[in-house]
């Protein structure tokens, strides 16, 4: 018999004031109920913004190395709790098992990164124009902010926003993806238990639209981080912006990865097809596209296509799968109507394609990995975001025209090149319009001590991780102090 979970609200496990529960299915058999979880209203919204608004201060005077030593506490039950938080993600978002305890890795990474920031935090000290005069900055906490997350990495990128916004002092709206809310639950279980204090961390789950409104429209809070769509993104950051709120958004990728003529063909066909099938496809890193030099591509695709014939389709929850099934009804429905738009459009399909419905396939969302080649430029599945295993295969005469069709779409997330030749690299790393740029690996992730996020379509707004997440969720407060004994006439020093 599933659970039922509850909202987390001023440190209470509470239902709904509606009285309304839904329910989430695992991907991979999709009669399989993961939990009962609460449609949060407007209302519970904000019960929970208040929540938040009571708690702010006590937390942002609790001194910064303290806070950090209570984020610390939630890797050690991160850590015991590990497995069950792998397999949550994988029962509800139904990505496999390996690359779910990658995602718990992550996240642990970023709560460790953010907790060592406590005792860093750092303003800085500069010389004044005036003599006795002290000049330096601080960082106060934004105070009440919104998390907004994707279904996709359930467990990751709420741990990379609340990690963040919890160590620099912030009181805490999470709202989740509804498709995602058991790794969301369990994530602040973990760290409800290691002290973060009643209020602190607010949990609302159930559908976007209206809670979404709530949020944004809310006076008391002043900034939203938000994962999703460029749709939404836009849409918040347009109307966060009417409201002077700062808003980071992290939106969609179409990302490429160049392959030179001189490039190691086993590493580049391994990070190609990993960057493009891993996670089925459906991170925004994914690789998309795949822009191969004249001289390597037809030795580069027929070990693609081989590789690519390799993979071993299923569930998730076995370690020996390669591709998971996609995460929805919805992703499935989107990602076909894709695939046949590339057959209409006039690319080629070289492999893959269909959706698996036979056997052990028929209760979940399988669809073949695909490539597609002789993809025209203008086509939708060259220009648009698929969130799928389905890779588009250009060709390209010299770095510039890779560099040129890398940056004939909208997005600008994350790239790649495969070389040898540190001139063709590095005209590739100063041109290419990307905000994560790889040589000789894939477009795939990133390391939590470095800023992550996009160029064009892809973000807005500061990135995160890295120093940038103290940007965010901070406010710097410059202070000058006049420590004369005698008054001064500051006309004369300026
Ligand atoms: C990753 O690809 O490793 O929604 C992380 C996403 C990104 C995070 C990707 N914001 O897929």
């Amino acid at each position: 018999m599933p659970n039922t979970y509850q909202s987390y609200i001023g440190g209470e496990w509470v239902s709904s004031s509606s009285g309304e529960t839904y329910e989430t299915f695992n991907p991979a058999h999709k009669s399989d109920v993961v939990g009962t979880f609460q449609s949060c209203t407007i209302g519970d919204t904000q019960t929970a913004i208040a929540a938040a608004k009571a708690a702010a201060e006590g937390w942002a005077n609790t001194p910064a190395p303290r806070r950090g030593s209570i984020l610390l506490k939630s890797l050690a039950i991160m850590e015991r709790r590990g497995e069950e938080l792998a397999r949550a993600i994988t029962i509800e978002e139904g990505k496999g098992i390996i690359d779910a305890r990658g995602e718990i890795k992550r996240a642990m990474n970023i709560i460790e990164y953010a907790a060592g920031e406590g005792r860093r935090m750092f303003g800085y000290t500069t010389p004044s124009e005036l003599p006795d005069t002290v000049a330096y900055t601080i960082r106060r906490p934004m105070g009440v902010v919104a998390i907004i997350t994707p279904w996709n990495f359930p467990l990751a990128i709420p741990a990379w926003k609340i990690a963040p916004a919890l160590i620099c002092g912030n009181a805490i709206v999470f709202k989740p993806a509804s498709a995602t809310p058991y790794a969301a639950t369990l994530l602040t279980e973990v760290f409800e238990e290691a002290g973060i204090p009643p209020g602190v961390l607010n949990l609302i789950t159930g559908s976007g639209g209206s809670v979404g409104n709530a949020l944004v429209e809310s006076p008391d809070i002043s900034a939203i981080s938000f994962t999703g769509s460029t749709e939404i993104g836009t849409r918040l950051y347009s109307r966060g912006a009417a409201l002077l709120k700062k808003i980071q958004a992290e939106m969609g990728g179409k990302n490429a990865a160049i392959i030179m003529d001189d490039a190691d063909l086993d590493k580049a066909v391994g990070g190609v097809v990993q960057g493009a099938f891993g996670s089925t496809g459906q991170r925004c890193t994914a690789t998309s596209r795949v822009i191969v030099e004249d001289g390597i591509y037809d030795d580069f695709m027929k070990e693609l296509v081989d590789r690519t014939s390799a993979l071993t389709v299923g569930d998730g929850i076995d370690e020996a799968v390669d591709v998971a099934p996609l995460s929805s009804q919805n992703q499935l429905d989107t990602v076909m109507e894709y695939i046949g738009s590339g057959a209409e459009q006039g690319a080629r399909l070289v492999i893959g394609g269909h959706r698996l419905e036979d056997g052990e396939y028929a209760d979940g969302y399988y669809v073949e990995p695909t490539i597609f080649e002789d993809v025209p430029l203008d086509s939708r599945i060259a220009q648009e975001e698929i969130f799928g295993p389905v890779l588009t295969v250009f060709k390209a005469k010299d770095v510039t025209e890779a560099v040129e069709i890398s940056n004939s779409v909208e997005f600008g997330l994350s790239s790649s090149i495969y070389t040898k030749d540190l001139t063709v690299a590095y005209q590739y790393i100063n041109t290419v319009e990307t905000g994560m740029v790889h040589v000789n690996a894939p477009t795939l992730g990133g390391e939590v001590h470095l800023p992550f996020g996009g160029l064009k379509s892809s973000g807005v707004g500061a990135r995160e991780q890295g120093q940038e997440m103290v940007d965010f969720f901070t406010e710097p407060i410059t202070v000058y102090i006049d420590h004369a004994a005698e008054a001064k006439d500051r006309a004369r020093f300026i």
